[in-house]
């Protein structure tokens, strides 16, 4: 009998929680696929990368100098997931066209290891 008076609240409660939990593990996922994540040590070497090779002389994270501001690439290429990849490209050969009639010069100096970084740190700067 004691079942029978089993207040509605807390069965409510009960599911409640398991929703937010649902809830909170897929905005984890979709945060996770939005911006591949870095480690704080991956951000803190792509900085030190940008402002060693001059990426920084022309673009910044939030405003446009020379080149678009990195903020706005991330948010343009952010639901696509090859967006890395083809950002690596654009800095290593150069690009044209894309956002304006300035064209980045090509930093064929660079490892693809390190481009890719750079790239991926781009990509992490979306909001
Ligand atoms: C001389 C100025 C200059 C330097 C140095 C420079 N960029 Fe750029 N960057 C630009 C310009 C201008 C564009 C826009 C090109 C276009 O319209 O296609 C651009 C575009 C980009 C894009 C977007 C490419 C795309 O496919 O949409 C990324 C990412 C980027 N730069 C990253 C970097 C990184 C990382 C470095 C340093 C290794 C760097 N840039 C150095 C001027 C520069």
């Amino acid at each position: 009998m004691a079942q029978a008076f089993r207040s509605p609240f807390s069965i409510k409660a009960k599911y409640m929680k398991k929703i937010t939990l649902f809830l909170m593990m897929a905005w984890a996922c979709g945060q996770a696929l939005a911006a591949p994540a870095l480690s704080p040590k991956e951000a803190a070497t792509a900085t030190e990368l940008a402002k060693n090779n001059g990426c920084l002389s022309c673009h910044a994270l939030d405003e446009k100098i020379v080149g678009p501001a990195y903020s706005k690439v991330a948010a343009k290429y952010g639901d696509d997931k090859d967006a890395a990849v083809s950002l690596a490209q654009s800095i290593r050969n150069g690009s044209q066209g894309k956002w304006g009639r300035i064209p980045m010069p090509s930093h064929g100096n660079m490892s693809n290891e390190d481009i890719l970084l750079l790239a991926r740190w781009v990509m992490s700067t979306h909001k």
